[in-house]
């Protein structure tokens, strides 16, 4: 009888990896693949898009926790989830990055004694107390298989005595941008937003300590206002529903009057903006490797990044929120850097890690 893996997504950022891990578990035909959605993320445009464009197989199960506290929300990931197990009786649970789902799922796992393997392993990212990284060090403390996307992140893990089961896999993300590449839609979302190639940065921002804090919040827009200004280029900004609520209660609506707001986009859309732009300013994880995988420079959003090696070559920026309003004008443009090649392997992360996972399950 062919072995069994349950895998969990709930956001955004999971989709696009089970999109790439999924279709080559198709491909191989390596073992029975359950896939879990847990409803951390349910908007059409947050997560139904994603499925439809990726072409992901439905989710047999979904747990519909939808939005809450961090605790509450975790729990209902934990509760719901561990019904799943008790019925599926996986042989291994897989889980990516460090969402609340991730933690919640790698928990749960654990507690049954079924093995977790955790996707995107060993990042680490101070401060210590953000809830990504809480979800991580976790996650990655309760895994038995550690797939890692680089040798930093393999490092990270050895500091923490984690050293067996673990891999430097690549990043699948890069897998997904390779393999996708000719299907993003630049054409189609330039024309629909009225923009002209290069004349365009490309914004994102959704991270609490960003957007739930007033001042920050100011300081970013009025940094962009005025990068805008000096460059004479168009802010054009996909706005992720949290950021949109805060910037309505702080009474911030004055702002979006100089950028180009749209909501939230699908894969194929946001790789197209990402093509056409000039740059990118974002607090995303994965669009500020996205956007050193399409060559672009991104000014990032955060006081510190897991995705380090690219901050080290020089390609990308770290602008502290409080001070984007003077630092982000000079930031982007530093034309000087050479392009760093391969930081996160070759686009095969994939294969590797269905190869792995299957020759532990034959052990
Ligand atoms: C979560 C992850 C973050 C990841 C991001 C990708 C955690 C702790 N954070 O952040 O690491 O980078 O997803 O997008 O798990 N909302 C909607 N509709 C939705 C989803 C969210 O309106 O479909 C609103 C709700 O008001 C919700 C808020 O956005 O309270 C935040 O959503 P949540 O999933 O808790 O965290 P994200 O900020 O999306």
């Amino acid at each position: 009888m062919k072995n069994k893996i349950v895998s969990l997504v709930g956001a955004r950022p999971q989709f696009v990896k089970e999109a790439v891990i999924a279709s080559e578990v198709h491909k191989t035909n390596a073992w029975n693949h359950i896939l879990v959605h847990s409803g951390q993320h349910y908007d059409a445009n947050m997560s139904d898009l994603f499925f439809e464009e990726l072409h992901i197989p439905t989710p047999q199960y979904f747990l519909e926790v939808g939005s809450s506290r961090h605790g509450k929300q975790t729990a209902l990931v934990l509760e719901k989830f561990e019904d799943i197990l008790l019925r599926e009786k996986p042989d291994i649970v897989i889980v990516y990055g460090d969402t609340n789902t991730t933690v919640a799922g790698a928990l749960a796992a654990a507690k049954l004694k079924i093995p977790v393997a955790h996707i995107e392993a060993g990042i680490r990212q101070s401060p210590k107390d953000m809830p990504e990284e809480i979800n991580r060090v976790v996650t990655d403390h309760l895994s038995s298989l550690l797939f890692c996307c680089s040798e930093l992140s393999r490092q990270n893990l050895q500091k923490e005595n984690i050293i067996d089961g673990v891999f430097i896999s690549g990043d699948i993300m890069y897998d997904l941008f390779l393999r996708m590449k000719p299907y993003f839609l630049k054409d189609k979302i330039l024309q629909r937003l009225h923009l002209h190639e290069g004349k365009y940065t490309l914004v994102t921002l959704h991270r609490d300590f960003n957007v739930d804090n007033k001042e920050n919040l100011v300081s970013i827009l009025e940094g962009l206002h005025s990068y805008s200004k000096a460059m004479g280029l168009t802010i054009v900004f996909p706005m992720h529903p949290r950021t949109q609520k805060r910037i309505e209660e702080f009474n911030l609506t004055k702002y979006l009057d100089f950028m180009n707001i749209i909501e939230p986009i699908g894969y194929l859309e946001l790789m197209g903006l990402l093509e056409g732009c000039a740059n990118v300013v974002t607090d995303s994880g994965g669009l500020q490797k996205e956007a050193y995988f399409a060559k672009k420079q991104a000014a990032v959003i955060m006081p510190d990044t897991g995705w380090r090696e690219i901050i080290e070559s020089g390609w990308n920026q770290l602008v502290p929120a409080n001070m984007a309003k003077e630092v982000l004008p000079q930031t982007l443009g530093n034309k000087s850097a050479a392009y760093p090649d391969n930081l996160y392997g070759k686009g095969e992360a994939s294969k590797l890690i269905v190869k792995a996972i299957t020759s532990t399950l034959k052990n």
